[in-house]
């Protein structure tokens, strides 16, 4: 593209910055929809996140991702909060208002959308999740919040799901997270769920492990949805897909995080078909031929 005097910037901050795949996604979006704009990673050392946050508004840019470790400090830098980023905890994207920036959590609007998209349903399912760190504490808000019947929360540490349990449940205001630990995936009433894999257990270059390898948990799956995108199948994938059910990885949440924070900074919808164009970039990205 061709940077005039009217191109308007967007970014992420972070700490690390440079494997971030989000400028492939903004950087062709404005080439698709004709938007004058550049999208730039921009590293912000431990401890100057409010500096950061007051010089991109008197920069005037226009809109900001914001990744680790940085998605619950920047609160605190913030002019307002979305109510479902604010009940996260976590916000992801910035975006410029008259008296600062705003934020919101599209990671969890991008997960929801992207099971959209595969035909997947949260309201009235019962739903396993594995793990209850950041980002199952956030999907456990999300299944809270989109009416999930009933979530079990399954967690190394039971301590930990039983805090996240009782934070949403009060947000929720009926008993929806249930909390247990990993090995008593045996006491889990019979049925069909959706599964959400919300540990690191699992990720590159730890592509052969997964939190519970029993097959009989997995005959308990009709969908099976893995936060992780690379490797591109994961471990948890194809056990849920080895026992009869279907599964997804985690690269349309990323891809759909993306479109939302887009639409957001250029008040637009993005159209499907460019959405696709992303998601074949993405794919290629990961060798996966589109
Ligand atoms: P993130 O921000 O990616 O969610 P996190 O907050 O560190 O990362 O959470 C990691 C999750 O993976 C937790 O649920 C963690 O379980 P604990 O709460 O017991 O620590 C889970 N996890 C990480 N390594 C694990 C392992 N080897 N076995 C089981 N669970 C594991």
């Amino acid at each position: 593209m061709e940077i005039n005097g009217k191109t308007r910037t967007c970014g992420l901050i972070g700490y690390p910055v440079e494997h971030t795949l989000s400028p492939v996604i903004h950087n062709t979006l404005a080439g698709l929809t004709g938007h004058d704009l550049v999208y730039v990673p921009f590293p912000v050392e431990p401890g100057r996140i409010q500096d950061a946050v007051r010089g991109a508004d008197a920069l005037q840019i226009l809109g900001l991702n914001v990744t680790v470790p940085y998605k619950s400090e920047v609160i605190a830098c913030l002019q307002e909060v979305d109510t479902m980023a604010q009940n996260i905890g976590a916000v992801n994207t910035l975006v410029r208002t008259p008296g600062g920036y705003k934020g919101y959590n599209t990671d969890m609007e991008g997960l929801y959308r992207a099971m959209i998209s595969e035909g997947i349903r949260i309201e009235g399912e019962r739903i396993l999740l594995l793990g209850a760190g950041g980002a199952a504490r956030a999907v456990a808000h999300l299944c809270a919040m989109k009416g999930a019947e009933q979530v079990y929360m399954l967690n190394r540490t039971l301590d930990k799901a039983k805090q996240v349990a009782e934070e949403v449940n009060r947000v929720a205001g009926r008993e929806v997270i249930c909390p247990m630990l990993l090995q008593e995936y045996d006491k889990i009433p019979d049925g069909q769920y959706l599964a959400i894999q919300g540990t690191s257990v699992g990720l590159a270059p730890q592509d052969d492990k997964v939190v519970i390898s029993d097959r009989a948990f997995y005959e308990k799956i009709h969908t099976g949805f893995d936060l992780i995108y690379n490797p591109w199948e994961t471990r948890f994938m194809s056990l849920v897909r080895e026992c009869g059910g279907r599964a997804y990885n985690g690269l349309k949440m990323l891809l759909y995080q993306g479109i939302i924070a887009y639409e957001l900074w250029n008040d637009i919808r993005v159209p499907e078909e460019d959405t696709q164009i992303i998601y074949g970039k993405l794919q290629e990205y990961f060798g996966q031929i589109p």
